[in-house]
C-alpha cells in the first residue's frame, strides 16, 4: 500500500488535503490524474445506471431518473431518517496518549486466568498488535498463570475489567475511557444568529435527499413502478479514526440508487441490483478474485433493514484489508422504512397509487392499490472505487524503467492516449500536435508530450496508466505511418497515421456504446 500511495502522491492522483499547513485528518483531494480517473468511475456509473439502465428481470429497460439535491436539508430530515437520534459509533478514548478509537475497532488480548492485565491493539494495525503481542510475552515471563491470551473485541470486556486493559499507544493499564456514542453528523449553523436552533447537518448520505424529493419526483415526471432514482454527490461523516488512506475518510463521495418497488417484488429486485452491480464492477476493471459478493449475516442488519430481507456487500480485497475484504457497495432491502419515516414526520401523503395493481372491477380493468413502496438501495461510494480500481491496476515490473504500470481499464484510464514527436524538428511535433489535437474531440484526454527522451515518456505514461502511445517519426513524414505501442503487452506495430482514431476506438472499447 506504501508504494500505491507513494505513486499516487508522486504522479497527482491522490494529496492530502491542506498539505502545505500539514494536512487534515481525514480529508483528501485528488490531482489531475485522480480527478480524471474518479470522474471516468462516476460518469460510468452515470452512463450505466442513468443513461442507458440494464435491463431488468422482467426483460424491460430499468427506468431511472436523477435529482440533484443539497448537501444541507432542513435538519428534521435527520431527525425523520433515524440519523440524529442512531448514526453514532462507540467510541473510546486514552486518558494516556491521548488517542482516541472505535471501540469496535479495538481488540483486547485477554488471559484465561483471573486478574491479570490485558493489551489492546487496533485491529488491522500491525504496529500497535505487534507491541500488544510483545507486552503479553515480556508479561507471561514473570505470571505464567495468567495463561492464554486469545484476542476480544474491547466492547465485549466489562466496564470494571478496564482498569486492567493497557491501551494500544499507552504504557500504564486503566487509561481507556468507557466506551461511549459518538454521532458521525457534521454539525453547522444556518444564518447569522448561529444559536441552537440553526443547527444543521451535512449529509451523512445522499440517499434522504432521493426520499425528500421522491413525491416531488413522481409528481412530475412520468416514472411509474418500479423505478429508481439515482444521485451522485459528496457525503460527510466525522468518523472516529478515518485511516486506511481514502478507504475511511471524513468527506467522500457516493453514487447511490433508491429503487422502488412493490413489497412483493422486493425479494426479485435485491437479486437483480446484487448481480448486475456486482458484474458492474467486474465490467470496468475489477474482474479478479479481489472482488466478492457477501451476503450479511442477520446480525449485521441496519436499523431499516427487514429482517429476513437481503442484504450483502460487494468487497474488495485492499492491500490493506488482505486476506480480508472491504466494502466498496452495499445493496440492501431498506423496506419502506425511510419512506413511513418521512411521511410521519413531515405529514406530507406518500403512498403511490398504482393503476396496475388491485382487484378488478366490473369493465375488467384493476381498481388500482395505494402502498408506500418498498426500497432496493444499491449504494457504492466513489473514492472506494476509485482506490480500488488503484489498487488492481498497480503492477509491478521490474524490466519496465518505471519498475511499475497502471494497468487501467481502458474506460478507467484518467490518459487515454499519447502522442509523441520522436524528436523536437522536423516537422514532427507539428504533426504530433494535429493529431493529438484530432484524437481529443474523439477521446478527451489525450496528451502530446515532447519533454525528455521517448524512454522517460513512455515510462511517465506507463505510472499514469495510459494503454496506447503514437509515435510519429522520420518515417511518418515520409509514408503517414506512426507507430502505436501497448501498456500491457509492450508490443510495438506501424499504423497509418488516417486509422490511428478507429484503432483507438476499437482498443478502448467505445463501438459498442456509440
Ligand atoms: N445510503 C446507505 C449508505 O450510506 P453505507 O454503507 O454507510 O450506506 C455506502 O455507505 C458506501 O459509501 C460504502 O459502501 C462506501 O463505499 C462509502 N463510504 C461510506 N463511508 C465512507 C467513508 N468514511 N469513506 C469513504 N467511503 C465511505
Amino acid at each position: 500500500m506504501d508504494e500505491i500511495m507513494s505513486l499516487c502522491k508522486r504522479r497527482g492522483f491522490i494529496f492530502p488535503a491542506s498539505e502545505i499547513y500539514g494536512g487534515i485528518n481525514g480529508f483528501w483531494d485528488y490531482g489531475p490524474l485522480g480527478a480524471q480517473l474518479k470522474k471516468n468511475l462516476k460518469d460510468a456509473w452515470w452512463q450505466d445506471c442513468v443513461l442507458t439502465p440494464p435491463i431488468g428481470p422482467d426483460g424491460d429497460e430499468v427506468q431511472i431518473v436523477p435529482v440533484d439535491s443539497c448537501i444541507i436539508q432542513n435538519p428534521k430530515v435527520w431527525e425523520a431518517s433515524g440519523h440524529v437520534a442512531g448514526f453514532n459509533d462507540p467510541m473510546v478514548d486514552c486518558r494516556e496518549s491521548k488517542s482516541r478509537y472505535r471501540a469496535d475497532h479495538v481488540q483486547v488480548l485477554r488471559p484465561s486466568g483471573d486478574g491479570h492485565l490485558m493489551f489492546a491493539y487496533v485491529e488491522g494495525d500491525a504496529e500497535t498488535a505487534s507491541k500488544a503481542r510483545k507486552a503479553v510475552d515480556k508479561y507471561l515471563s514473570k505470571n505464567a498463570d495468567a495463561g492464554d491470551y486469545t484476542p476480544v473485541e474491547l466492547t465485549s470486556i466489562a466496564v470494571a475489567d478496564l482498569a486492567r486493559v493497557v491501551g494500544p499507544h499507552a504504557k500504564d493499564k486503566g487509561t481507556l475511557t468507557e466506551p461511549r456514542a459518538f454521532n458521525l453528523m457534521f454539525k453547522t449553523y444556518v444564518g447569522a444568529l448561529a444559536t441552537e436552533d440553526d443547527i444543521a447537518y451535512l449529509r451523512p448520505e445522499t440517499a434522504q435527499g432521493i426520499f425528500a424529493n421522491y413525491k416531488n419526483v413522481v409528481d412530475t415526471t412520468r416514472v411509474k413502478m418500479p423505478f429508481g432514482i439515482a444521485q451522485v454527490g459528496k457525503a460527510f461523516r466525522n468518523e472516529v479514526t478515518p485511516r486506511n488512506f481514502t478507504f475511511r475518510s471524513r468527506e467522500f463521495e457516493q453514487m447511490e440508487i433508491e429503487f422502488f418497488c412493490h413489497a412483493e417484488e422486493a425479494q426479485k429486485w435485491y437479486t437483480f441490483w446484487r448481480d448486475w452491480r456486482m458484474a458492474w464492477w467486474r465490467s470496468i476493471g475489477l474482474g479478479s478474485d479481489n472482488l466478492i459478493l457477501r451476503e450479511h449475516d442477520a446480525d449485521e442488519l441496519a436499523h431499516y433493514a427487514k429482517e429476513g430481507a437481503g442484504t450483502s456487500d460487494i468487497e474488495y480485497r485492499f492491500p490493506f484489508t488482505a486476506p480480508g475484504y472491504g466494502e466498496l457497495e452495499g445493496i440492501a432491502d431498506r423496506s419502506n422504512f425511510d419512506l413511513k419515516q418521512h411521511a410521519e414526520h413531515s405529514g406530507a401523503k406518500l403512498e403511490y397509487f398504482d393503476t396496475e395493481r388491485g382487484e378488478l372491477a366490473k369493465n375488467g380493468q384493476p381498481k388500482g392499490e395505494r402502498y408506500l413502496p418498498n426500497v432496493i438501495e444499491p449504494s457504492a461510494g466513489a473514492d472506494r472505487g476509485a482506490l480500488a480500481i488503484l489498487c488492481e491496476a498497480f503492477t509491478p515490473d521490474p524490466e519496465r524503467p518505471s519498475k511499475v504500470f497502471m494497468r487501467f481499464h481502458p474506460r478507467m484510464a484518467p490518459i487515454k492516449a499519447a502522442v509523441f514527436p520522436l524528436v523536437n524538428k522536423d516537422g514532427m511535433p507539428e504533426v504530433a500536435g494535429t493529431l493529438a489535437r484530432a484524437l481529443k474531440r474523439h477521446f478527451g484526454n489525450v496528451e502530446f508530450d515532447a519533454k525528455q527522451n521517448i524512454g522517460k515518456r513512455y515510462a511517465r505514461m506507463d505510472e499514469a496508466g495510459c494503454p496506447f502511445c503514437f509515435t510519429i517519426d522520420g518515417d511518418t513524414l515520409n509514408d503517414q505511418t506512426v507507430t502505436v505501442r501497448d501498456r500491457d503487452t509492450l508490443d510495438q506495430q506501424r499504423i497509418n497515421i488516417d486509422q490511428v482514431a478507429g484503432f483507438l476506438r476499437e482498443k478502448l472499447g467505445l463501438e459498442e456504446r456509440d
